[in-house]
């Protein structure tokens, strides 16, 4: 799993909806007092998931560590400091030799080149916790939060999230959160405008990949770019956004924090651009103040932030299940 490009429509939904479903399950099942129930009890029981990150994770590694736990496997950590990877040995020897011993490797990398290398000479399932270009379980959780809090689906239908017609409004940078959550908002109907400024918005490559989610869709979401704040608020069910200085990019913090001046999501901004009432705040966390401010990110009604950062496990459980368990198969 490189991106939510690699996922159909179907295969996407399903992932979130079993993300939701085994999320009650095992909620349910602790609360009882049992274990996870079946099918995740057991279902990893004597593999090993080696997780490799070279840059920092709170979210992920929790989630990813936590996912293979309740599932009977173990994770294993490697940090940057742990492996011979990229000071010793190249991305080709460490993959065949990790993958010949471990069921699935979940790789938080740099350039995005590194973990499609990982998978290309992969012999087990490779998972991408983050590179430059996406954060696919991010967005599987994003997109099960928004549909436990915003779908017109009373009970999943098992087909689809409900969600059509929605309109998520993008303020901030351009990155890796963003164009998995726009390839994701493309193919379930929800649109999504974005709004970034001058030389920080989507590069063009990227907006290629970005409409090619549309393919085959019967009612895909709409993509729309501007560097105006309010323009993309316009209407908007879900304002988001992320960090403005993403991780290797410290060196120009100083650079990025005066050209996204303006681009703090506040009420006043939301109402300036004629947000929806109701509007709902998302983030993918950790958050800066200057991207948002108190009073929005830790409003109880309005921000989901917390639901979104919990879903990060139960989107790790959906994961691994399909990718590891269930072999690629998504059911
Ligand atoms: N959202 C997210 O991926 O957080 P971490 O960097 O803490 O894993
Ligand atoms: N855009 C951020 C996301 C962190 C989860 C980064 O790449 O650092």
């Amino acid at each position: 799993l490189m991106s939510i490009s690699d996922l159909s429509p179907a295969e996407f939904t399903r992932l979130v909806l079993n993300a939701s479903s085994h999320k009650k399950a095992v909620k349910d099942a602790f609360a009882a007092g049992q274990v996870p129930p079946k099918p995740l009890h057991g279902a990893m029981t004597g593999k090993t998931v080696a997780m490799m990150f070279s840059k920092r994770s709170t979210r992920t590694r929790v989630s990813t560590e936590a996912a293979v736990q309740l599932m009977g496997g173990h994770p294993m950590f490697l940090g940057k400091d742990d492996i011979q990877l990229g000071v010793n040995e190249s991305l080709y020897d460490t993959s065949v030799v990790i993958s010949s011993m471990t069921s699935c490797m979940v790789a938080r990398v740099g350039p995005h080149s590194d973990v499609t290398g990982l998978a290309a000479s992969s012999t087990v399932p490779v998972i991408n916790a983050l590179s430059s270009d996406f954060h696919p379980l991010q967005t599987i959780a994003d997109f099960q939060t928004i549909h436990e809090s915003l779908s017109s689906v009373p009970s999943p239908d098992g087909s689809s999230l409900g969600l059509e017609g929605l309109k998520i409004a993008w303020v901030g940078d351009s990155n890796n959160v963003l164009f998995d959550l726009a390839i994701a908002s493309i193919k379930m109907g929800v649109d999504i405008a974005v709004a970034s400024p001058t030389s920080y918005g989507i590069p063009d490559s990227m907006r290629k990949t970005i409409l090619a989610a549309a393919e085959g869709v019967a009612k895909p979401g709409k993509l729309t770019e501007t560097t105006v704040p309010e323009e993309a608020i316009k209407d908007a069910d879900i304002l988001v956004t992320d960090t403005w200085v993403s991780m290797g990019q410290e060196e120009e913090a100083k650079k990025r924090l005066k050209a996204f001046a303006g681009y703090q999501i506040t009420n006043e901004l939301a109402k300036r651009g004629g947000a929806k009432p109701n509007w709902k705040f998302m983030h993918c966390l950790p958050r800066h103040p200057e991207e948002v401010d108190d009073e929005v990110f830790y409003d109880k009604e309005r921000s989901l932030v917390f639901p979104e950062a919990e879903n990060r496990l139960w989107a790790a459980v959906s994961a691994l299940e399909a990718f590891v368990v269930n072999k690629g198969k998504i059911l």
